[in-house]
This record gives structure tokens, sequence and C-alpha cells, in this order.
């Protein structure tokens, strides 16, 4: 089965459209149990910050699996086969989970303590926050695998877990709001102004996490293992 990427007109039963729309169902499905997996290890470890520490470095988790709209585009975009073998081998944000933190050490805190479990595999890891985009994105990004036991068998899902602070996911959101749907030429001043932004954000950051520390003491130094 695959997906067709083209606008043209195909012909097909009923039986055939049922099936495709099941196929493709059964195969999002994966992904949102995936992204569930995720979810509530995040969720376990915030409860258990709390009660341990009195302190809860999780602003807020938002999630996501990608529309079948959303997916034919970027098969099309990046030229895939649209099989769902190869959509299954090639696309691993299907399923998304963003953890917006309280402070930067937070979101290395929290990228370290999901890695870290055992059932966790991780396939990329993409330091946006030493080293952002030229645009100003900062963010931790990781690919990383979950089991997720279905009656036909265990199986490994890929998730897309972003973890960023309050102040990147402000920057974020609103870039991207900025940014969408318009396909002309940027003017130069507004990409430096976006930059400019990004480089406030980053400062209040560190204002912020800098006056916690003053009140609070320093915390562990994080470490980023893969
Ligand atoms: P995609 O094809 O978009 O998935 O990019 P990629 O595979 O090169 O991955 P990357 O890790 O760079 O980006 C993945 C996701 O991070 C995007 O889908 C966005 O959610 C977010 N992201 C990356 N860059 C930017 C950016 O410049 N601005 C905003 N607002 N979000 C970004
Ligand atoms: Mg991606």
């Amino acid at each position: 089965m695959t997906i067709p990427l083209d606008d043209g007109q195909i012909t097909v039963s009923a039986v055939e459209l049922r099936a495709a729309r099941d196929e493709l169902q059964r195969f999002l499905l994966e992904y949102r149990f995936g992204m569930q997996e995720i979810e509530t290890k995040l969720s376990i470890l915030r409860d258990e910050f709390l009660l341990m520490h009195e302190y809860n470095p999780i602003e807020h988790v938002s999630s996501r699996v990608k529309t079948p709209d959303s997916l034919v585009d970027k098969v099309r975009r990046k030229g895939i086969d649209p099989g769902f073998e190869s959509i299954r081998a090639h696309i691993t944000d299907i399923a998304g989970v963003r953890v917006t933190c309280s402070f930067t050490a937070d979101a290395y805190r929290l990228f370290d303590l999901l890695t870290q479990q055992d059932d966790i595999t991780v396939r990329e890891v993409k330091d946006y926050i030493a080293a952002p985009k030229p645009n100003g994105y900062k963010s931790l990004h990781a690919i990383v695998e979950v089991p997720v036991f279905l009656s036909t068998g265990p199986m490994r899902v890929p998730v897309e877990v972003q973890f960023r602070t309050i102040a990147m996911d402000f920057w974020a959101s609103l870039e991207h709001k900025i940014y969408y749907k318009y396909d002309r030429q940027v003017p130069g001043r507004l990409i430096d102004e976006l930059k400019d932004a990004a480089d406030n954000a980053a400062a209040l950051d560190d204002r912020m996490e800098r006056l916690h520390r003053e009140l609070h003491g320093p915390r562990p130094p994080h470490t980023l293992r893969v």
C-alpha cells in the first residue's frame, strides 16, 4: 500500500478506499501509542520530581501526531518513496512531544532523565541550545525510540521530543506564526529583528536562571549523554 502523492484522479472501489483508510489509521495509531508512552514517562518524572525535590521543572507538555495532510506534504517534499515501510524508516517526527521547561538546565536535565531510561533508544540529538540556528532558534531535539506493546507483538516507535524553555517556546511559536504561509522573500530587516528578539529571549532566560540560582543555590551540572 502506498499513499498517492499526486493530485490527479485515481479510481478506487469503496472496499479499497476503506482498506486504505484503515491501514493509514492503524499506521498513525502506532505513533499515537509511542507519543502516549513518552507523555507518561514525562508525567512520572514531573510528579516524582515534585515529591522528591519540591520543584517542578516542567511548565507544560504538548504533543501531536502528524495529520495525514502534513505527512503527505513531507513525503512529497523529501522525495521519499510513499510506501508505509519507507515512511516508517525516513520520517521520524510523525509523533512529536514538546516539553517546555522552566530553565535551560531543566531542559538538559529532563533530556538526561528521559534518555537514560533502559527502554529508550536515542536515534539522533540536535542541540540547538548549545548551537542555535542562524535565525536564533533554540531547542534541544531528540529522536527517541520507545517500545509499544501491541496484540501483534512489541514494536519500537520513533518520537521527536523537543526540550525548550518558556522564552525559547515564546520565540519559536511567534516566529512560526510570523512566517506561516508567507512564501515571498522575507525582508532582511525582519530576519535581523527576529534574531535580535531571539537574543533578547536568551538574555531573559539567563537572567531568570541566575535569579533562581541566587535564591535556591546551584543545581547539579547537566551531562549530555547519547
Ligand atoms: P523538518 O523537516 O522541519 O522536520 O526539519 P529537520 O528534519 O531538519 O529537523 P529539525 O530538528 O531541524 O526541526 C524539527 C522541528 O523543529 C520543526 O518541525 C519545528 O517544529 C522545529 N523547528 C526547527 N527549526 C525551527 C525554526 O527555525 N523556527 C521554529 N519556529 N521552529 C523550528
Ligand atoms: Mg524533523
